[in-house]
């Protein structure tokens, strides 16, 4: 295990073509290459995770690439390439401002910024986090992005676009990154899986994306963690328990039985479900995820806006089947009440069993009201 290298850092994608759900992003700056219209000053803007560092990096390559092909990707393998993959570029510098943020770091940047390149005809200054520059270095830069010279190049990456000087922002061409779709993970997931061998249940992938909410490199750790956990074997179960996360078969049988307005049934499902140490508001939010999901299968329209795995798909549009429509408003409506409520409640469980109960005569008020 001495050598073991997180997969974030080993999967770290070098071209633009393997960058994972940011297409529109990588054609534009592909096509600047390649038409010569490459700005002086960028800035990404985005979550954690979703590729920004490494996206400045692949864009600071093929800019300085001396043996670009036509398919405009960094060849990864002439001088400037491999000097830069190495650490040791001197056209390509990276300021990480989280940790260097004061006047004196931006000055010896300042100075770098005036040396023209020895090789090449870019210099490209990657700041990362650059919103965690001091104001007095934020102010410092500012001149030399007013003004920079020809063959300087500024990559600015953010989380925090709001902090950002609006004088700095006028300058910048802004790329605003989107938090990565559950299945571009999924497929990310189980392309590394295949390549280190690991076994993987497209479901239990499906929960780790997510638990991920958007960002790779989240999406990355967290199997890292439960390949270990699981002895690379990365199953449903493995992963539910890993995250602490209820299956979704207790949501169906939940709605199976409020559908046949059995509470008896309901209130053991949810006496299990505490037994197993999961809290009652998860419960109830994975519930009203739940019916929304069946609501969504409804229509072909929103068919797209369902996002679970394609198994249990075919299970939620049997269960949207046969759930109408107004049992579903009606019940989400009743869980948002009962979430709102739930904190302040005295007795937390008899709150949740009370909703259920409830759940189960919504049926029963449906068939008075024709
Ligand atoms: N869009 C993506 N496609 C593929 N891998 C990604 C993507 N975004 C992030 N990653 C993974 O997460 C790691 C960290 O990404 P990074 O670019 O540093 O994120 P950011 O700078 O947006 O916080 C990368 O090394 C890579 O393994
Ligand atoms: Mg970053
Ligand atoms: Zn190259």
């Amino acid at each position: 295990m001495s050598n073991f290298v997180v997969s974030a850092r080993k999967y770290r994608p070098q071209t633009f073509d393997t960058v994972v759900g940011q297409s529109s992003i990588t054609t534009t700056l592909k096509n600047a290459i390649k038409n010569d219209h490459l700005a002086q000053a960028f800035l990404f803007f985005g979550s954690r995770g979703v590729g920004k560092t490494t996206t400045a990096r692949i864009l600071a390559k093929t800019i300085n690439c001396s043996n670009l092909g036509s398919d405009i990707e960094p060849c990864n393998q002439c001088e400037s390439c491999t000097s830069f993959n190495e650490g040791h570029s001197f056209n390509i510098l990276e300021l990480d401002a989280a940790s260097n943020n004061s006047v004196d770091d931006i000055r010896n940047l300042i100075d770098q910024v005036r040396i023209a390149p020895q090789i090449g005809n870019h210099k490209i200054f990657i700041i990362d986090e650059v919103h965690m520059l001091s104001s007095s270095a934020f102010n410092a830069f500012l001149k030399t992005l007013e003004e920079p010279p020809k063959h300087a190049i500024f990559i600015l990456a953010t989380t925090e676009k709001h902090k950002i000087l609006p004088t700095i922002l006028s300058r910048c061409q802004i790329f605003d990154f989107h938090r990565i779709q559950i299945d571009a993970i999924v497929g990310q997931l189980q392309s590394i899986a295949t390549k280190e061998k690991i076994k993987v249940d497209e479901k239990g992938l499906h929960v780790i994306a997510q638990k991920a909410d958007g960002a790779m490199r989240d999406a990355l750790s967290i199997f890292d963690q439960i390949v270990s956990f699981s002895n690379q074997n990365v199953t449903y179960e493995a992963v539910l328990e890993n995250l602490n996360v209820l299956d979704y078969d207790y949501y169906f049988k939940v709605i199976a039985a409020a559908l046949d307005e059995k509470i008896a049934d309901n209130l053991l499902i949810f006496n299990e479900i505490l037994a197993k140490g999961f809290d009652g508001s998860q419960f109830i939010l994975g519930l009203s995820e739940h019916l929304r999901n069946l609501l969504v299968c409804k229509d072909q329209a929103t068919l797209e806006l369902i996002e679970v795995p394609t198994e249990i798909k075919e299970l939620y549009f049997q269960q949207s089947k046969v759930s109408s429509q107004a049992f579903i408003v009606l019940a989400l409506d009743l869980l948002r009440d009962t979430d709102i409520h739930y904190r302040a409640s005295k007795n937390k469980r008899l709150s949740i069993e009370i909703a259920l109960m409830k759940l189960c005569s919504i049926q029963a008020l449906l068939k008075t009201k024709q």
